[in-house]
């Protein structure tokens, strides 16, 4: 049989699968589903040091070949969160990745020592999400300020992944990032887009600008997750955006990923896609005679 193991900058993952941020991350009982589908890690939602309301209705649409959403970020602050992060750190025995949010290092670094002591096994800083003004792309942008959250939560001994968007100069910022002892890489976050509503004549959403998601990003996200792995080979990265089945999670492995983030097409799909990835992986590596997920890592890039 294949081996679906996989060693993720240091977290033991028993397949690459893993659940995005901000798709059922916010409780120990969704979490647990989560896993019971066959996730191989889980990603919260994004966390931030004060609860966040989030933006109002609608916050998600459904487009021909995508989804758009602006939830706001809206959490219920890292203090109240601590408590689901210690259930969930007893109810799972999968690697639980806290996604901390913030509109300045000082922030995304009290996030991070908070949930890492109740529980957390990694963090992800999103400072990525295109549709929050003051954190998210913004923060992104600052890659120096970036840096030095890396840095601080690195000394909490966990791994850090930094979630990268297109909107940023995201080699020059991953470059910073690892230079401050970043882990790895998360790619990618939501693209920012819009829909109107050509009978009200107005934006669809709430909030104007939403991250665009699902397979309609999928070979934007594909070939920033190739281009960071051509220019930081031995940079663990999480590749995320549109894996809707196990062609794509393996498209993503081939250009460099060492696991593979699944989100929105989770609402199309239901949690079977896990096993539906898992699955189609198995066959194909017997299938083409590879004896673990781990070899076919960059493997596009020697052809
Ligand atoms: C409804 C929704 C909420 C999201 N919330 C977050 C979030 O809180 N933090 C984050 O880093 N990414 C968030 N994302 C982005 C996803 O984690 C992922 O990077 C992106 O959607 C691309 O992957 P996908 O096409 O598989 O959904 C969210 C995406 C969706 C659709």
């Amino acid at each position: 049989m294949p081996r679906l193991e996989v060693e993720l900058a240091g977290l033991r993952l028993r397949n690459p699968t893993v659940l995005a941020s901000g798709v059922l991350g916010l409780s120990a009982g969704l979490a647990k589903r989560v896993e019971e589908a066959g996730a191989g890690a889980f990603t919260t939602k994004t966390v931030t040091r004060e609860p966040r309301r989030g933006y109002p209705n609608p916050t998600f649409v459904v487009l021909e070949h995508g989804y758009l959403n602006a939830v706001g970020l809206a959490n219920p602050g890292i203090d109240y969160f601590c408590r689901e992060l210690r259930e969930m750190r007893q109810r799972l025995s999968i690697p639980i990745i806290l996604s901390a949010g913030g509109g300045s290092a000082e922030e995304l670094v009290e996030v991070a020592k908070r949930g890492v002591e109740c529980g957390a096994q990694a963090v992800e800083l999103n400072v990525s999400c295109p549709h929050v003004s003051g954190m998210g792309v913004e923060l992104g942008h600052r890659a120096e300020e970036v840096a030095s959250a890396v840095g601080e939560i690195k000394r909490l001994g966990v791994p850090v992944f930094v979630k990268l968007s297109v909107h940023h100069d995201y080699i020059r910022l991953a470059e910073a990032c690892l230079d401050a002892g970043a882990s790895g890489f998360t790619a990618i976050n939501t693209v920012r887009g819009m829909a109107i509503d050509i009978y009200a004549r107005k934006p669809v959403l709430s909030n104007v600008y939403g991250g665009y998601s699902g397979r309609a990003i999928k070979p934007i996200a594909v070939r920033v997750v190739y281009e960071l792995y051509e220019a930081f080979p031995d940079a663990p990265i999480i590749g995320v955006g549109g894996v809707d089945g196990w062609e794509a999670a393996l498209e993503f492995i081939l250009a460099g990923a060492s696991a593979v983030g699944v989100g929105s097409e989770i609402a199309r799909k239901d949690l079977g896609l896990f096993k539906e990835i898992l699955e189609g992986l198995e066959e194909y590596m017997e299938r083409e005679g590879f004896n673990s997920i781990e070899e076919l890592v960059g493997l596009a890039h020697r052809s």
